[in-house]
């Protein structure tokens, strides 16, 4: 899988399995694959956001150090040989580890709020897979290329999981950091192997999450791939009968202006921050099957939190919760998550998207990719 939040946690978990076996060098090198996740995702927010990455990356760092004391002392074997995704070293790129084997369970109803989205991506990428009879009746042609950009958080990667969820086609997902290598070449070959996977397919969607990464503007190797892209991109999508291109970003003005015109990612659906409608959904989804108190009104929490992200708000729950979790291991009885334990949250957890960031994807969307730039930069 593809997705880098989804990865951490897989690597965390696996961690505590370890730990609880006592195998203390896979819980070693899960955690440090944690951190270093942790660490891109820090690298890809802004502000607040970014500082909560980092300091818990540097807080499993320190763990997996620990850790790997305890693995010396024990002379185990190195993780490396006994995990299923392997140690840095030896993972190496393949198609068959970028096409998810499993359709998610998430679907487009389990998104909260981002109606438009949600029809627009009915209609762009699902439609095509479900009715392709529509498409050719009218003679238009089903497949091309989406690119999702927006504020950090706001359920992105998550909408693309959904999407895979919903559709009954090979489904490839990468992230551009999966892709991209350090030498000469290599990113293109990586980006062929990836089209080649696809071609194979007569009904594929392949997803390209933080694709700035990759198709961005400057930069030898990213003018490379860019070129790479474009003419994988124009061969499949003209020559293929149903191949969807999705991609995403929370920095549209840093990809190459070839790679967003029509006929390759050409169509740009934005992916903002919830509404309070939204948020009061995004909320209830973060405390399904958790008890909560009476005096805990979601609507009021939804209209205190303007310009919160889906990931400040998932964070706002898990502190809420935290504290019940606490309250309850001293008191030794069954506890709630109660209002106050929101109040609290809400002091600690800012919103981290701003009116500036959000000019600039206006700025953007006009077409004024100078603008954009000089906000972000
Ligand atoms: N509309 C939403 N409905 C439900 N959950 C949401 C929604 N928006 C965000 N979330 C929650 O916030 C988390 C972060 O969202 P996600 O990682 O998809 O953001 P993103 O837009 O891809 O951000 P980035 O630009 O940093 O990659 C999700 O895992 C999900 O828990
Ligand atoms: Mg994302």
């Amino acid at each position: 899988m593809s997705f880098v939040a989804d990865k951490k946690r897989e690597h965390e978990a696996n961690a505590e399995t370890a730990l609880k076996e006592k195998n203390y060098a896979n819980a070693w090198f899960h955690t440090a694959k944690a951190a270093e996740l942790g660490l891109r995702l820090a690298e890809d927010s802004e502000g607040r956001v970014a500082k909560r990455y980092v300091d818990d990356a540097f807080e499993l760092i320190e763990i997996a150090a620990q850790l790997k004391q305890k693995a010396s002392a024990a002379q185990k074997k190195p993780a490396a040989t006994q995990v299923t995704d392997g140690p840095p070293q030896t993972e190496k790129p393949t198609a068959e580890n970028w096409q998810l084997s499993e359709r998610p369970a998430q679907r487009l109803a389990d998104v909260a709020g981002l109606d438009a989205v949600k029809a627009e991506l009915a209609e762009k990428v699902i439609e095509p897979f479900q009715h392709p009879e529509l498409f050719a009746r009218f003679k238009l042609k089903p497949g091309g290329g989406v690119l999702m950009y927006g504020p950090p958080g706001n359920g992105k990667t998550f909408i693309a999981r959904a999407v895979a969820g919903e559709l009954d086609a090979a489904f490839f997902a990468v992230n551009a950091a999966q892709i991209k290598d350090k030498y000469v070449g290599e990113t293109e070959k990586n980006l062929q192997k990836l089209f080649d996977a696809a071609r194979t397919h007569d009904r594929a969607v392949l997803f390209i999450d933080e694709v700035d990464q990759l198709l961005g503007k400057r930069g030898n190797q990213k003018i490379g791939s860019v070129a790479q892209f474009l003419t994988l991109a124009d061969g499949l999508i003209q020559n293929k009968n149903c191949l969807l291109i999705l991609a995403a970003t929370n920095k549209p003005w840093m990809l190459d202006e070839a790679v967003v015109r029509p006929g390759r990612l050409g169509t740009h659906i934005y992916v903002g921050p919830p509404d309070a409608g939204a948020r009061e959904g995004i909320l209830a989804l973060n405390l399904k099957d958790v008890p909560v108190g009476p005096d805990v009104n979601l609507t009021q929490v939804a209209d205190q939190t303007e310009g919160y992200s889906g990931a400040d708000l998932a964070e706002l729950c898990d502190r809420a919760k935290r504290a019940a979790k606490n309250r309850q291991s001293t008191s030794g009885h069954d506890e709630m998550v109660l209002g106050a334990d929101f109040t609290a949250a809400l002091q600690m957890v800012r919103p981290s998207i701003t009116a500036d960031q959000l000019k600039s994807y206006a700025a953007w969307r006009q077409g004024d990719d100078h603008a954009a730039a000089g906000e972000e930069e």
